[in-house]
């Protein structure tokens, strides 16, 4: 019965999607305590084990070069220099566009000078990768 087949295959899948959710439930509540780090839980025939995910730190500065300062006292408030720097190497007049958009639709408190020297900063700005 091709109905049968039908209506029990996608059931399975959603099992084992609660199943996931679960275990990462369990282990972003689990992660906060130090010594949870292998923790398992057991019941109704399951059992999940937590896992602990250590993320790399985001606390990385943007590069020196000229106005660097500007780009620290400015583009830090809302994000980290990541944002910023993890983009593609964008030409002068993206990066224009970049720093017009910051100030106009996020409301980025901008000085016209400071934004020169962003857009002077982040053009001259070395894409090492
Ligand atoms: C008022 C808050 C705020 C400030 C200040 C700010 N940004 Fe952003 N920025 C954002 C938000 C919100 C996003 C995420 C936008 C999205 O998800 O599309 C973002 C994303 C970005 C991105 C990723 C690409 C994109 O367009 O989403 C870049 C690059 C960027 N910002 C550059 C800058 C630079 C350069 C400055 C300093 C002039 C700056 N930001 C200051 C709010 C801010």
């Amino acid at each position: 019965m091709p109905f049968r087949r039908h209506s029990t295959a996608p059931r399975r899948h959603a099992a084992g999607l609660l199943v996931a959710a679960a275990a990462l439930l369990l282990g972003a509540g689990s992660a906060s305590a130090a010594d949870a780090a292998d923790a398992t839980v057991s019941g109704g025939g399951v059992t999940l084990k937590s896992a602990v995910v250590t993320l790399p730190s985001s606390d990385r500065g943007f590069p020196p070069g000229p106005h660097a300062d500007a780009i620290e006292s400015n583009c830090l408030a809302c994000h980290s220099a990541g944002m910023v720097l993890n983009q593609p190497a964008l030409s002068r007049a993206e990066w224009r566009n970049e720093v017009t958009k910051m100030v106009k639709v996020f409301k980025a408190p901008v000085s016209d000078q400071d934004a020169d020297e962003i857009v002077a900063y982040l053009a001259a700005m070395k894409v090492d990768r």
